[in-house]
Order: C-alpha cells, then sequence, then structure tokens
C-alpha cells in the first residue's frame, strides 16, 4: 500500500469503559497469581469488566456518539460503519449493523473487521481508502471488545491479561500537508494456532463436546506471542516511516497497542523515543484488544501530547498473526475550525 494521494485525517474520537474495575488484588482471589507477578511482567495494575447487559456493540455505541460529537458529524451524515472486534455480539449478524442502527447512521454501509488486536489500523486503513477514492465522505471505525466474557477464569496464562472497553474515530478528508501519510498492513496465518478462539465456529460448531472440552475460550501461547510482538512491533514502525519517506528521529508521539509494557518499552527504545512520547494505559485497563489504541489516543489528544502537524506512529499486531503501522501527521480539525 502507498502513500494517499488523498489526504485522511481524524476528526474526531470518544472511548468509553465500563465502569466495574477489577484489580489485580481481586484476581488473586480467584485464580492463582499475584499483583506482583502482574504488574513486574506485564505492567497491567487493573482492568475494567463491562456490566452483564453490556455487549460490544453497546460499548461501541457510547464511544461512537462521543466521537461523532467531538467530529461535529451527524450519524446521517456516515456512509461507512466499520467495527473492528474479535468479540462481537454475535457470529452475525455483524455487530456493526447493530452499532449502525443503534446510532441512527440510516446512510452508512456497515461491516465488522477481524484482524486480533490489529483489528482498530485495518479498520483506519480501509476506512482510509474509500475516502482517498471518494467512495466515501465520512467513516466511523469503532473498535470495542468485552474480552472478559470470553475467558477461562482458571488460566493464570491469559485471564490476567486483558479487559473491556470501547474506542471510535470518525475520519474524513484532510488537507494535503495533513492526514495519513502510510499505511502497512501485514499477516501470517502459519501462526494463528498461537492465538485463538477454536469454538464456536464452522470448524467446531458450539457442542457439549466443545464446552467440556473449554474451546470457547481464548487460548494463547503468550510466550510465542510476545517474540513476534516486539519484532513486528518494530517492523510495522520502520515500514510506515519508510514508505513516507522517514526515520524515527521525525517521529513525535507512539501509539503502540497496548498488550504489555515490557513490549510498548522495546518498541520505543527501538525508535529511540523518550517514554514521555509513548502512549501507555496498560496499567489501567490490561489489553483491550482492538479498543486499545483509540483508548489511547484519547487520551494522549486529552493530555495535550499530541498537538497539529505532530507526526503520530500507531502500531499494532494480533491474532492471524496480524500487524500494522500506520503513520499520520495530525490535523487538528477544531482548532483549524471543523471540517
Ligand atoms: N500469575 C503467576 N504466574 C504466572 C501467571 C500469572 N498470571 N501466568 C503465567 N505464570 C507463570 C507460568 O506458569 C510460568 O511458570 P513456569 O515457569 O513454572 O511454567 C511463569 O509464570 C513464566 O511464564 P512465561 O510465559 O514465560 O512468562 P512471560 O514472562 O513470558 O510472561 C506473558 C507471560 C505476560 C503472557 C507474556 O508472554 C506476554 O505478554 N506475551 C504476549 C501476550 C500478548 O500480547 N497477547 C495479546 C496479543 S494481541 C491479540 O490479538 C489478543
Amino acid at each position: 500500500m502507498n502513500s494517499e494521494k488523498s489526504r485522511v485525517g481524524i476528526a474526531g474520537v470518544g472511548t468509553y469503559v465500563p465502569e466495574r474495575v477489577l484489580t489485580n488484588l481481586q484476581l488473586q482471589e480467584i485464580v492463582d497469581t499475584s499483583d506482583q507477578w502482574i504488574r513486574s511482567r506485564t505492567g497491567i495494575c487493573e482492568r475494567r469488566v463491562a456490566a452483564d447487559d453490556e455487549a460490544a456493540s453497546d460499548l461501541a455505541l457510547h464511544a461512537s456518539r462521543r466521537a461523532l460529537a467531538n467530529a461535529g458529524v451527524g450519524p446521517d451524515e456516515l456512509d461507512l460503519v466499520i467495527m473492528a472486534t474479535n468479540t462481537p455480539d454475535m457470529l452475525f449478524p455483524a455487530s456493526a449493523c447493530l452499532l449502525q442502527d443503534k446510532l441512527g447512521a440510516k446512510n452508512a454501509g456497515a461491516f465488522d473487521l477481524l484482524a486480533g488486536c490489529t483489528g482498530f489500523i485495518y479498520g483506519m486503513a480501509v476506512a482510509s481508502q474509500f475516502i482517498a477514492a471518494g467512495t466515501a465522505r465520512n467513516v466511523l471505525v469503532a473498535g470495542s471488545e468485552v474480552l472478559t466474557r470470553i475467558l477461562n477464569w482458571k488460566d493464570r496464562n491469559t485471564c490476567v491479561l486483558f479487559g473491556d472497553g470501547a474506542g471510535s474515530v470518525v475520519m474524513t478528508k484532510a488537507p494535503d500537508d495533513r492526514g495519513i501519510l502510510s499505511v502497512a498492513l501485514g499477516s501470517d496465518g502459519s501462526g494463528g494456532d498461537l492465538l485463538k478462539l477454536p469454538a464456536g465456529g464452522s470448524l467446531f460448531p458450539a457442542s457439549t463436546e466443545t464446552v467440556a472440552r473449554g474451546q470457547h475460550y481464548l487460548q494463547m501461547n503468550g510466550r510465542e506471542v510476545f517474540k513476534f510482538a516486539v519484532r513486528a512491533m518494530e517492523d510495522s514502525a520502520g515500514e510506515v516511516l519508510r514508505r513516507a519517506g522517514l526515520t524515527g528521529a521525525d517521529v513525535d508521539f507512539l501509539i503502540p497497542h497496548q498488550a504489555n509494557t515490557r513490549i510498548i518499552e522495546h518498541a520505543a527504545k527501538k525508535m529511540n523515543l523518550p517514554m514521555d512520547r509513548v502512549a501507555v494505559n496498560v496499567d489501567r485497563y490490561g489489553n483491550t484488544s482492538a479498543a486499545s489504541i483509540p483508548l489511547a489516543l484519547e487520551e494522549s489528544l486529552q493530555a495535550g501530547k499530541i498537538k497539529d502537524g505532530d507526526n503520530v506512529v500507531m502500531v499494532g499486531f494480533g491474532a492471524g498473526l496480524t500487524w500494522a503501522g500506520l503513520l499520520i501527521k495530525w490535523y487538528d480539525y477544531k482548532a483549524n475550525n471543523g471540517r
């Protein structure tokens, strides 16, 4: 994928996390783990857990309404709704359609995008192509997860790592000197076994056997995913910079997928970036998969860490295996009097 000719930017961001907090200390009560182990190996202190009546499209609805308000775009002005998720409300219909309905986005097409934790960057890449091609004017990209519903709470290797949350962006045209400069998407399905939820699809349809075997839970080879993640973050960042003709010295801010502080620190080090120019919120939310990048983006914007004209790199990796990078020269729509 080459650099965009017609530029595309992020006109508004919105996020939502459920109220219920689950701390490491509380987890100690339900599984054989410790606050000290979780903090030192992952950087996670607590995560959010959705209420029983909240599904992925509900979390996405809150986040998307906020993104639309921040962008000053009405739901009927959306041409497309893309929802990146690994935990859709159900296999079908697409959660994006449920979100489209709840939002009242009556003029929009809608589809889900499944690319593991990389889904949000994949979603932004797809949205930017539609806008750059002139097929769509405003596209909503939501990343929303209720991962706590697919965790085996007896498996300490996985249940301590993930949390629930959602983040959305409204994407639209940007001026020629701003917006997405380059995108790089990668995949390697030969690593699909490293991180999966085996049952409930056409290969292993839901049955009492699949439930008895625990195949409806997320399964992960953490050590192998860790090795892959470190490589993928570094390669994705390098690739988007190369495609835009820039180097690490040109990067103002890094928004990495939030899985583990050790992985994030490694990526920052490789790019020679001090940690105050890197978004980190895995300590408070755990790994929220497709929601982690928009959650980190909004926090960074609110903290004033990203300014108009900054070169911002987003990098992610996840199930598939998938990985991706996106380089955006930030355009502050509000400061520039809107769209
Ligand atoms: N509490 C206490 N001990 C634990 C826990 C826990 N929660 N989990 C594992 N351990 C133990 C293991 O059993 C193991 O014990 P053993 O040596 O006696 O067998 C020991 O700790 C070390 O286990 P490792 O797997 O080597 O620990 P590591 O330092 O690699 O950390 C971790 C594990 C945190 C999972 C790390 O490998 C990691 O972050 N991997 C990447 C995970 C990731 O990013 N996944 C998301 C991908 S994105 C997506 O698409 C969803």
